[in-house]
């Protein structure tokens, strides 16, 4: 049979157990009165991947021909971490079924009618940093009876429709004798992982010094993904030393904090100093950019060379799509941030090449907007569209005003294309605000 509509990635790792959690999952999805659920767990405990994962069992059931789908219209990801206003929330979510709005006025309303109709699931994927946005999920359940929510988010949404669904890290070997290591979710990762950075890798030779990893990092996938990363440069001994020694440091630093945000804190602590200072650099630089980046953006912001960007992938702090884009976690990404903030002039710095490339990447010329190569641009904007929102932001921010400029001619092209004029009006409202509140001697073109 063939899948249900969908806009899933292809994953680019292996998924690894959390059979039980699949099924308990899907089991809510077909409750009925399940509409909203939430999957709540801290940064790097695998919400995402999970939900993705019980996303393609929804879109690839494994039944007969006779039984209907649970969402014969589709499933769909909608990728909130680069939004920042609750705004943005409608078009991401436009964008990610591919609903094209059809007029200029109240774009949610026609998002809502559309809606109104359909039978399919929302995963609205990190939704933490929008919880001011609640109201809006209440208004979507209920203008759109037969759609679902799946939502990962750090935080529980608190709405009196939401099922909560508390995610734990994966399974590991407790103390005592252990017979068999390799029956544990988090083992198996850790061992699956690390054939990756060396071959060679045995669970036989390793077994007691994973297991240790393990614990230390308390069954959190993205942990256990950095730490069997390290494997490339230390043996698996010397990891479980330095992740408690990681963990001691910060015990002291970081009083207070749940076991579990301090395990994986040790993690992200230590990856960082495994890396060069140049590496370093690069990746705090290269924390500004939202929704991922391509090579020639890292290149003019961070200065990143091709080498930079592949010792980068090898020690899993980024990665590379299959699309050719590099995406970096969410987490590791707030923590290089917070590295940047340390610095306010080289952040200040690095924002305003961030803005300098993406306002000439909007100075396009015409025969690109309206010929017969506006597709093609269009889409390669809309790729970028975050890091754009972005730089307009910053550019209204800081009065830059030669970059609002430059922007301008292809905000309105690109607004009649995915017919958005709300957004583009409200940035230009915006923009047009700053520029009031300018001195007359600031830049000026
Ligand atoms: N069951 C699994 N099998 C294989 N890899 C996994 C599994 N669960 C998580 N991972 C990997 O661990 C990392 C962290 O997982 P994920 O991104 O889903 O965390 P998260 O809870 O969504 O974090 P955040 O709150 O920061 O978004 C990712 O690289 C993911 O691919
Ligand atoms: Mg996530």
């Amino acid at each position: 049979m063939e899948g249900l509509r969908n806009n899933l990635p292809l994953p680019l790792t292996s998924f690894i157990g959390r059979e039980d959690e699949i099924a308990e999952i899907t089991g809510l999805l077909e409750e009925p009165h399940c509409r909203l659920l939430t999957l709540v767990g801290p940064g790097g405990i695998g919400k995402t991947r999970l939900a993705l994962e019980v996303a393609q069992g929804l879109v690839n059931p494994e039944m007969d021909a006779s039984t209907e789908p649970l969402f014969p219209n589709g499933v769909y990801l909608v990728a909130l971490q680069p939004v920042a206003l609750p705004d943005d929330i409608i078009t991401t979510i436009a964008s990610a079924i591919g609903f094209e709005f059809y007029q200029a006025r109240d774009p949610k309303a026609q998002l809502y009618r559309y809606l109104a109709k359909k039978c399919l699931l929302l995963i609205l994927d990190n939704f933490e940093h929008l919880l001011d946005a609640i109201e809006l999920i209440e208004e979507l359940l209920a203008k759109a009876p037969q759609v679902d929510l799946l939502v990962t988010s750090r935080s529980a949404l608190n709405l009196v429709q939401e099922w909560l669904y508390h995610l734990e890290g994966m399974a590991y070997p407790q103390d005592g004798p252990i017979d068999a290591p390799e029956a544990f979710g988090a083992v198996q990762l850790f061992v699956e992982r690390a054939r990756r950075a060396r071959h060679s890798f045995s669970l036989v030779e390793e077994g007691k010094h994973v297991i240790q990893i393990c614990q230390l990092v308390d069954g959190m996938p993205l942990g256990i993904e950095l730490a069997a990363a390290w494997l490339r440069r230390l043996p698996c001994d010397e990891i479980a030393a330095e992740l408690q020694r990681s963990l001691d440091i910060l015990e002291s630093d970081l009083h207070g904090l749940p076991d579990r945000h301090r395990s994986m804190r040790a993690v992200l602590s230590h990856s960082w100093s495994l890396l060069s200072r140049e590496e370093r650099e690069v990746l705090m630089k290269l924390s500004v950019f939202r929704g991922g980046f391509r090579r020639e953006a890292a290149e003019y912001v961070a200065s990143a060379t091709l080498q930079n960007l592949s010792t980068l992938v090898d020690h899993s702090m980024l990665r590379l799509t299959i699309t050719g884009r590099y995406e970096i976690h969410e987490l590791q990404r707030q923590y290089a941030a917070e590295k940047l903030a340390e610095r306010p002039e080289l952040e200040t710095a690095v924002r305003n090449r961030h803005c300098e490339y993406f306002a000439d990447f909007m100075d396009q010329p015409p025969i690109n907007l309206v010929g017969k190569r506006s597709k093609e641009t269009m889409q390669a904007l809309e790729a970028d569209i975050d890091n754009i929102r972005l730089a307009w932001n910053w550019a209204v921010g800081q009065t830059r005003i030669r970059d609002l400029h430059r922007c301008i001619e292809t905000m309105y092209w690109f607004s009649w294309f995915r017919a958005w004029p709300q957004d583009v009006k409200r940035a230009f409202r915006q923009a047009v605000g700053a520029l009031r509140v300018a001195e007359p001697s600031q830049e000026r073109d």
